[in-house]
């Protein structure tokens, strides 16, 4: 090991892969971020944003520049007919959910147990239970890079859509998001329709609602910290009407969820057991035997074996099914963000194991 790599810092992150950076950034003020928007690595775009690290997997074990925002802080102002929530970046978002519930402020407990930092909630605009963060955001404050000035977004702004938001597009890597704003109605009303929520009585509080979506997250998704994971490991795909009606005809009983546009989004987990990966194992990494949407590393599993597992499932569900299915985590390379496509120095896996 060199002299430079010595003085590399590990990075914390959920799937609990090795992975060091030279430089870790912890801004906390504007002054930091302005010091920040004059680095080489900021400028050349040589550089992750990192929050808690739950939706990243770092592919290589050296990775660039991380910049992870310390901007704290949770202040709640009451209106008429709401309550204005403003929350530091870097909160963690299932506190601030617990928090509020316990406040008595409402809406958020279909997002409970969501792993991860208040500042990541809008870049992918978290969602679970039929409820998004996009529901709820009012605005969200951005240091730009290029002004070195500190601008607001309001939530058209963000141009939120299923795992998606500016911030993933026109956005990307132009800043830092350092403070969200939410607008929690008083005028409440549970949303219980998910598969799973169901049974709850139309009269159930806000608390029992979010005691329902941990009990039901805890037994489908495993606890990062007991089975490192990133969650879900792919995006669930949207077909056209047409190819949908062709996989009902050979599948009769495939989930499916109709989109305003007409097309039809996918269950890629349901993809993925179907195509018998389920409980799969590849060296130290596997697919989760409860949720196959979920990619878990059992032990001393790298960025590589994971990639190699994710490429492998990716193949095997376009050959079963004609469909790809694209990761929903960050994959980082040495270099900074890479996409998933233009990974394509892997190892082919030849065979699973299954326990
Ligand atoms: N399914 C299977 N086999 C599996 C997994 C799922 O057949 O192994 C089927 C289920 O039976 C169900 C359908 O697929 O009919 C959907 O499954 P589920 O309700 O568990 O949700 P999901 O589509 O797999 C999405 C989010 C989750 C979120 C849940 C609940 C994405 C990529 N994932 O998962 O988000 O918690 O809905 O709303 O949209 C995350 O992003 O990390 C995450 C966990």
């Amino acid at each position: 090991m060199n002299s430079s790599l010595q003085q590399c810092l590990q990075i914390k992150n959920s799937f609990n892969v090795k992975a060091f950076s030279e430089k870790i950034l912890k801004p906390n003020s504007i002054e930091a971020l302005q010091e920040i928007a004059d680095m080489t690595e900021v400028i050349e775009q040589h550089f992750y944003i990192l929050g808690d690290g739950s939706n990243t997997l770092f592919v290589d074990e050296q990775a660039p520049t991380i910049i992870q925002p310390k901007f704290s802080g949770i202040e709640i102002t009451e209106h008429n007919d709401h309550y204005s929530v403003q929350v530091g970046a870097s909160e963690n978002w299932h506190d601030l959910v617990s928090l509020c519930i316990e406040q008595g402020i409402n809406g958020l407990e279909n997002l409970a147990l969501i792993p991860g930092s208040v500042g990541a909630a809008p870049v992918q605009n978290i969602g679970a239970y039929g409820v998004e963060f996009a529901n709820f955001c009012r605005e969200v404050n951005f240091f730009e890079f290029a002004s070195k000035k500190l601008i607001t977004l309001s939530n058209h702004d963000c141009q939120f859509a299923y795992r998606d938001s500016i911030f993933k597009g026109r956005l990307y890597n132009k800043g830092i998001i350092t403070q969200v704003t939410l607008d929690l109605p008083k005028g409440w009303q549970g949303k219980t329709s998910y598969h799973g929520l169901n049974t709850l009585p139309d009269t159930a509080s806000a608390k029992t609602i979010m005691n329902a979506v941990i009990s039901l997250r805890q037994s489908k998704l495993p606890e990062p910290k007991k089975l490192p994971n990133a969650g879900s490991f792919f995006k669930n795909p949207v077909v056209s009407k047409e190819m949908f009606e062709q996989l009902q005809s050979k599948y009769p009983s495939i989930p499916s969820y109709p989109q305003p546009n007409g097309e039809i989004k996918l269950a890629a987990g349901w993809l993925i057991e179907q195509a018998g990966l389920k409980g799969a194992i590849y060296k130290e990494v596997g697919v989760h035997k409860k949720q196959a949407l979920v990619l878990v590393n059992y032990g001393q599993g790298t960025g590589k074996d994971v990639l190699s597992l994710a490429k492998y499932i990716q193949q095997h569900i376009k050959a079963v099914f004609n469909i790809e299915i694209t990761p929903e985590v960050r994959m980082i390379s040495a270099q900074g963000e890479q996409p998933f496509a233009s990974f394509t120095h892997f190892t082919p896996i030849s065979e699973l194991t299954y326990d």
